[in-house]
């Protein structure tokens, strides 16, 4: 297994301007990394810098102790996967998952017994003298993953390998793509706009927005500490709620916009500017009761609804912008219903308007663990 180090990575296809800006980040043996971001954010080109497809305008790649920026493709020892899977429509499904052991060579008898042995992990063993045509969008996503596995590599490169599948069998297989990088101990570079995946499947996701690293860190210092407001509106969902403010009075009283002042009541050790952004998460959010303290309950209108099932979730506007909020349980509210909620500051995060850099970042959540006899590990 293998590690992977960028060092102040650039990439520019018209000699004009970059779209990858930058970015240095380091991917440890065995580790499952996310790339995360909305389209056009430079994802799959710093993937395909990787791999060997798109040459590195500047900056410095390492795979394992070797500098790879002038490797081959072949040279980096590594596989990949992509959206469309790219199978060959003309050959079987055995043939498509062994076609890389023919390129390289690899004997015959060694190729059989790679391939049934991936076949059975991914559960195709009944489909291998299929061609793709007739196979289900999963089982397709299946042959191309064992493609990538069976060639062994030390890392393995994923390009929005699920964007196809429908919202069941994402789930499904967003579950097996990382149990099989478990049990394989391969290295993941793993390419995504939805932030579900990065949550759940990375073991560290890095964020980007237009060619430029926002975040580097685990699922949950990311959704615990957002670097800035574009990284807590993007990981989490609904997103956190972002409003803006100013400090007044000496940074004593926080005004948002569409709420009346609120008296700040514990010096936080920073020296908030007067112009602020205030975030806070839909699930901090409460339905104001008669121990909410009097200058913490707003009203407001409701502006929809959702009952997920276990959980509800209720809209509303703040000023112009609407807020969410995650209520457990199921609730009769419907839209138009003036309620009262409230929301403890310690929770809330706040950034610097102008450089939207994070000055203070909601208070530790509670992280919940069984007692020790409890489990077995
Ligand atoms: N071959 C190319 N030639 C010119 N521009 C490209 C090429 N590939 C991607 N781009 C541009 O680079 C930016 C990043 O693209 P890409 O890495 O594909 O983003 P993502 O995978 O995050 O959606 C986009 O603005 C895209 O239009
Ligand atoms: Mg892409």
């Amino acid at each position: 297994m293998k590690s992977i180090q960028v060092k102040n990575l650039y990439k520019s296809y018209n000699q004009e301007n970059f779209v990858v800006k930058d970015a240095s980040f380091q991917i440890e043996e065995g580790e499952f990394f996310v790339l995360v971001g909305p389209s056009g954010c430079g994802k799959s080109t710093i993937l395909r810098m990787i791999a060997g497809l798109e040459e590195i305008s500047k900056g410095e790649l390492y795979i394992g102790e070797r500098k790879a920026n002038l490797l081959s493709p072949s040279e980096r020892e590594l596989s990949m996967v992509f959206q469309n899977y790219a199978l060959y429509p003309h050959l079987s499904v055995k043939e498509n998952i062994i076609f890389g052991l023919h390129v390289k060579k690899v004997p015959k008898k060694e190729r059989e017994l790679r391939c049934y042995e991936v076949a059975e992990m991914l559960q195709l063993t009944n489909y291998l003298h299929r061609k793709p045509r007739e196979l289900s969008g999963g089982q397709r996503q299946r042959v191309a993953l064992a493609r990538a596995i069976v060639s062994r590599a030390p890392i393995c490169l994923m390009d929005e390998p699920l964007s196809n599948l429908d919202a069941k069998l994402r789930a499904h297989m967003r579950a097996e793509i990382k149990q099989i990088q478990r049990s394989l101990g391969i290295t993941m570079v793993y390419v995504t706009h939805d932030q579900t995946e990065a949550m759940t499947m990375g073991d560290r996701m890095m964020v980007l927005k237009d060619g430029e690293v926002q975040q580097v860190g685990t699922p949950l210092q990311v959704y615990n500490k957002p670097n800035n407001p574009f990284v807590a509106t993007f990981i989490g969902n609904p997103p956190m709620n972002i409003q803006n403010g100013t400090i007044r009075g000496g940074e004593r009283e926080l005004v948002l916009e569409g709420m009346k002042p609120y008296k700040l009541k514990q010096d936080y050790g920073v020296h908030f500017p007067e112009r602020i952004m205030v975030g806070i998460r839909p699930e901090s959010i409460h339905l104001a009761n008669e121990n909410s303290a009097a200058d913490e309950r707003y009203i407001v209108e409701v502006k929809n609804v959702e009952i997920l099932g276990n959980d509800t979730l209720v809209s509303f506007l703040v000023g112009t912008k609407e807020w969410f909020m995650r209520l457990n349980g199921q609730w009769y509210i419907t839209i138009g219903d003036r309620i009262p909620i409230s929301f403890d500051f310690n929770h809330v995060a706040i950034f610097d308007e102008g450089t939207g850099e994070l000055l203070k970042a909601p208070e530790s959540r509670e992280m919940f663990s069984l007692r020790k006899e409890a489990v077995s590990r």
